[in-house]
């Protein structure tokens, strides 16, 4: 396994896969209840007017949920297909391709970035621009929710697809949160939260919430 996959490779993946995961993950089925209410929480703490992009939106689920939580959500994906099923399954929602590396949004222009899993394929190097465009993106004070799954080193997720009939190469990492916090400390944040817990009977890892602000 290719430890470090390009942003191609993730798209070409998800693509190949987007039907198959916007069956499967139709809403919150796979969310415990505690992780919902770290999403309210966020939802609460994003000021007024509450412009929120769901960054790595894949095929929207998580839209009705932030707009139900109060927020003026719009999404964007790596992945055309997983784009395509979002504004099919979600039509009321903008939704554009664009990568968490070069967010597709005007300088301080929302107040909440929502990286629901997003940030999971990209590699470590990476990171940095990723949040670094967060925080470029977010007004003063705009906060920002990054979801991840804990521990080190690689996941092949491939062979969660093969029993759906896709032959694809997909990756992800494992992070400690004190790491993913210090690169958000790093690119300009102030931690405000940091949520994490074991994994449950259908998960493989343990996962972390983390919730930080835009400090400068
Ligand atoms: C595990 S899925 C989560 C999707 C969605 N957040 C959800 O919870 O259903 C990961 C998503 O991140 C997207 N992704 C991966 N790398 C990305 C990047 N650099 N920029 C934007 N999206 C990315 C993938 O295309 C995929 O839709």
């Amino acid at each position: 396994m290719n430890a470090v996959q390009s942003e191609a490779c993730v798209r070409g993946a998800y693509d190949a896969v987007a039907d198959t995961y916007a069956d499967h993950f139709r809403g919150t089925e796979p969310e415990l209840p505690i992780d919902i209410a770290m999403i309210a929480s966020f939802a609460s703490l994003v000021p007024v007017p509450k412009r929120t992009i769901d960054a790595g939106c894949g095929a929207g689920r998580m839209l009705p949920v932030l707009a139900r939580l109060g927020c003026d959500v719009e999404g964007f994906d790596l992945s055309p297909e997983m784009v395509r099923r979002a504004r099919r399954d979600h039509p009321e929602f903008p939704t554009r391709v664009g990568s968490i590396t070069a967010f597709p949004n005007e300088d301080a222009s929302v107040d909440g970035v929502f990286c629901w899993y997003s940030t999971i394929h990209t590699p470590d190097a990476e990171l940095a621009t990723a949040f670094r465009e967060a925080h470029r993106v977010l007004a003063p004070n705009g906060v920002l929710l990054i979801a991840l799954q804990t521990g080190t080193g690689v996941v092949d997720v491939s062979s969660s697809y093969k029993r759906f009939g896709h032959q694809i190469e997909l990756h992800r990492y494992k992070r400690s949160p004190a790491f993913m916090g210090d690169v958000l400390v790093t690119a300009g944040f102030a931690l405000e939260s940091e949520f994490s817990r074991r994994a449950a009977e259908h998960e493989r890892d343990g996962q972390a919430i983390l919730i930080a602000r835009r400090a400068s």
